[in-house]
This record gives structure tokens, C-alpha cells and sequence, in this order.
């Protein structure tokens, strides 16, 4: 089953007069299960394609087809809460909020969903478990390493139980040893917890933890891109390609 479609995008941003062509006729299918790095050049429309499957931002046309919802049918306020239950964010910046524990950050998405307090804490105390944070759970990010600040990120990205991770550079910042346990943690979400993983990155070791590599300025180039019906639809997840 598929886990992601976008199927004939075009997306334009205008800016004045300027209008900015970032896709045009795009096509990409993402099965449930993958792990998908996406590599290019800057500008080349790697984040607008992470906002664009996350609901943050709008196709100019085309269809865009998340877990199994048309997200060209919801409004904004439909959109936030199929975005809370589906998909979790993860920024090369954590964006964890400075004045807030780590616990208590990874709490936060929680308030849109009915859970009570106790039942918000214990999601979020499995969620820090999960990436190896509970003794710093009551840290402020501050107190927290670069690596530890973007495991607490994690935690946050999959408290609500979100099936799919959007990652922008999540090791963008981050030395060798720390990024590679970062990759590690990714590749652990995706193998055992069936996570759909969609990477952006510039790390080359990358392609060892996904399991598919796009390069985009080739993909951008292919049959695959440009017909929504060529595209195979056979790949197993830990299946090791290059899209060429
Ligand atoms: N909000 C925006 N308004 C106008 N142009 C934008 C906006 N966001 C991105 N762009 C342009 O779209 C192109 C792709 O940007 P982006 O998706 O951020 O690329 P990448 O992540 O691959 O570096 C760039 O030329 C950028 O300037
Ligand atoms: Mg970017």
C-alpha cells in the first residue's frame, strides 16, 4: 500500500511579479513501511516537498494523497488535526521550546488529542524511553547536548503515535558519532516500529540506514517523476536503490 502519492504536482510561489517554478509535473510514490532519503542541491525543492506531503503547505495543482487522505480536501483546521494524528516533524533545528522540560516538550502535541494528564505524561515518558532520554527527562533543553536535544525532537515527532516522520536534515547540525546514532534511532523507527520515513539530508552515509535513496536532481529528470504511472510500485521496504 502506499503511504504517500503526489500525482501531477505543480507548485509556484509567487512572489511580486516573480513567480518561482519549483515543481512542475511531479510524481513520487512512498510505500507504507519505506525509508526514503531524498539528496540534491539547495533550492532544488527538497523542504517545499516535506511541507507539501506534511500539509503545511499547498500544491498550486495536483493531488496529494497522505495515509490514505486527499489533503486537497481539508481546510486548515481539518488539516491540523489529520497533521497532529499523522505525521511527525522532525527540523535539523529541534525547535524544542527553551523554558519547557524535555518531558514537558514532548507533551505538547498531546493537548490536541483527548487524552488526560496522566495518560499525556505516560505517552510521553515511553515516547522519551523510546530514544533512550529518560534520565533527562526533566532537563531543559539547555542542560541537553546537541544529539540529546534532537532525540527529545524525536520523541515529540512520535508521541502522538504518527506513522509517518518527515525529517529535514535532522543531522544537519550534529558531529559524525552523534548523527549516526541519530540515523540509527531513524532506521530502529522505521525496522520495528514500521514507521514510514521520508529524510531529506546531505549525509552520504545515509543511504547505509534508508532504504531508498532519491537523488533529486536525477529524479527530477526521470520517466518516474514526470508519469505518475510509471512508477514501480514493487519496492520492499530495506530494499536498497538508487533512483537513477
Ligand atoms: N515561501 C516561499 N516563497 C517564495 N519562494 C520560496 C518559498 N519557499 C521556497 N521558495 C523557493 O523555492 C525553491 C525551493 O526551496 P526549498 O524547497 O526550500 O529547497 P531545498 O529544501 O531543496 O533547498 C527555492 O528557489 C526557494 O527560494
Ligand atoms: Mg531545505
Amino acid at each position: 500500500m502506499h503511504s504517500i502519492q503526489l500525482k501531477n504536482i505543480n507548485k509556484t510561489y509567487s512572489k511580486g511579479t516573480n513567480q518561482v517554478v519549483v515543481h512542475n509535473n511531479f510524481n513520487l510514490k512512498i510505500k507504507s513501511g519505506e525509508f526514503v532519503a531524498i539528496m540534491g542541491a539547495s533550492g532544488l525543492g527538497k523542504s517545499t516537498l516535506l511541507h507539501l506531503i506534511g500539509g503545511l503547505d499547498q500544491a498550486t495543482s495536483g493531488e496529494i494523497i497522505v495515509a490514505g487522505q486527499h489533503l486537497e480536501h481539508l481546510n486548515e483546521s481539518q488539516l491540523t488535526q489529520w497533521r497532529s494524528e499523522n505525521i511527525g516533524f522532525i527540523f535539523q533545528a529541534h525547535h524544542l521550546l527553551p523554558v519547557l522540560t524535555a518531558q514537558a516538550n514532548v507533551e505538547l502535541p498531546l493537548a490536541l488529542t483527548p487524552l488526560n494528564k496522566k495518560q499525556r505524561q505516560q505517552h510521553a515518558s515511553t515516547a522519551l524511553a523510546l530514544v533512550n532520554m529518560s534520565d533527562r527527562a526533566d532537563h531543559f533543553p539547555r542542560e541537553l547536548s546537541g544529539g540529546q536535544e534532537q532525540r527529545v525532537a524525536i520523541a515529540r515527532a512520535i508521541v502522538s503515535d504518527a506513522k509517518i516522520l518527515l525529517c529535514d536534515e535532522p543531522t544537519g547540525n550534529l558531529d559524525r558519532k552523534t548523527a549516526d546514532e541519530i540515523l540509527s534511532l531513524l532506521s530502529k523507527l522505521n525496522s520495528d516500529f514500521g514507521k514510514t520515513i521520508v529524510m531529506v539530508t546531505h549525509d552520504l552515509k545515509a543511504s547505509e540506514y534508508a532504504s531508498r535513496v532519491i537523488d533529486l536532481e536525477l529524479y527530477l529528470q526521470s520517466s518516474e517523476c514526470k508519469n505518475p504511472e510509471n512508477a514501480p510500485s514493487q519496492q520492499t521496504a530495506n530494499q536498497q536503490e538508487v533512483v537513477s
